[in-house]
């Protein structure tokens, strides 16, 4: 059994991953401002309310928690909020996890870290992405994700800091049991998004663009489960407790699925027609992200369980039901 700090546990993916550290009889606390999180999703393991962008209370939690890992999930995560106000995400993002990693590497040098990064660090690239690909993201979001992968290496390097990051393609879905879900708010991701429509036709739904390089002409994306990513957290954490060295592992299923083949299946699911407008390509969008997962299926053993028929399903559970 592990002590495992979950910073930003309350938040979407987190909170999965906190309930399935419970589940296996880790014991879990929950570190958390909620500043974009909720607190009826940090229900497994003990809850503190903090910010790592306040020194003493980051270091008030490692002292008392003395954990073996931390999970690192806090973030601010929305590419076009970083576009319009970068000074916030350097902040929250670069500054909070400096603040964090200072922390542990005073009061807890032994825990092992895993960190949330994105394939948005690989920037408008085309295709399957596999790691070793130069990263060169195009909004701040990815490039502060890329600071802070670098920042881990640089610590690695001089403290013997032991760390994972893993590179989220599409998270999506939601708790089997039904019990969490995705919550944003705004919500930017598509899936949501499309329900979101099913649920009440007058919110509007977009589609950037028609026309791109792809066989329906819609932008084609790698949609991983948040169960499946859970997964591949615990999975991560018990490499690095049983001496496993730093690295670096894409996080998706290596399967595309356009825009217009998830909104058919929204629409299966639901039994209900959705209206949506078509406008205008994003601007430096790449028409295809899909990820190599094969570094990930060979070192850590992981595979995906679940396809985009399970994402949409339990997607759709939980928005009916959810906390609004
Ligand atoms: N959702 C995705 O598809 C996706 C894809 C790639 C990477 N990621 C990364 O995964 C992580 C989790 O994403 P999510 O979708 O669960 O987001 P989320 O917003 O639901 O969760 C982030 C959590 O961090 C907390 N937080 C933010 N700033 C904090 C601070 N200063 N101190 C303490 N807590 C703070 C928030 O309150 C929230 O509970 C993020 O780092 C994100 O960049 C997500």
């Amino acid at each position: 059994m592990a002590k495992v700090l979950v910073v930003g546990g309350a938040g979407y993916i987190g909170s999965h991953v906190a309930k399935l550290l419970q589940k296996k009889g880790h014991q879990v606390s929950v570190f958390d401002d909620l500043s974009t999180g909720f607190r009826e999703l940090a229900k497994y393991g003990d809850f503190h309310l903090g910010s790592i962008l306040d020194p003493q209370e980051v270091r008030a939690v490692i002292k008392q928690v003395a954990p073996d890992a931390v999970l690192h999930f806090a973030a601010r995560a929305a590419v076009g909020e970083s576009v319009e106000n970068p000074s916030l995400y350097y902040e929250v993002n670069v500054a909070g996890s400096y603040q964090l990693f200072s922390a542990l590497r005073e009061l807890a040098p032994k825990a092992k870290i895993i960190f949330s990064s994105t394939c948005a660090v690989y920037g408008a690239v085309e295709g399957r992405l596999n790691e070793t690909l130069p990263l060169n993201p195009v909004n701040p979001y990815g490039r502060t994700k890329k600071m802070i992968e670098e920042m881990l290496a640089d610590f690695s390097h001089a403290y013997d800091t032991r760390y994972v990051s893993l590179r989220y393609f599409n998270a999506s879905g939601a708790d089997a049991e039904g019990e969490i879900g995705e919550m944003h708010n705004p919500e930017t991701h598509l899936i949501p998004r499309l329900l979101e429509n099913a649920l009440d036709p007058s919110f509007e739904m977009k589609i950037f663009g028609d026309k791109h390089a792809t066989p329906d002409g819609s932008c084609i994306r790698d949609y991983i489960h948040v169960e499946d990513l859970a997964d591949a957290h615990l999975r991560a954490m018990e490499y690095l407790l049983n001496g496993g060295k730093s690295d670096v592992f894409n996080l998706g299923t290596a399967k595309g699925s356009s825009v217009f083949e998830v909104l058919k299946l929204v629409e299966s699911t639901s039994e209900r027609k959705l209206k949506y407008q078509i406008v205008g390509a994003r601007a430096g969008d790449p028409p295809a992200l899909i990820a190599d997962s094969s570094k990930i299926e060979r070192v850590l053993g992981w595979k995906p369980k679940n396809d985009l028929k399970s994402i949409v399903h339990s997607a759709w559970s939980w928005i009916q039901k959810r906390p609004r």
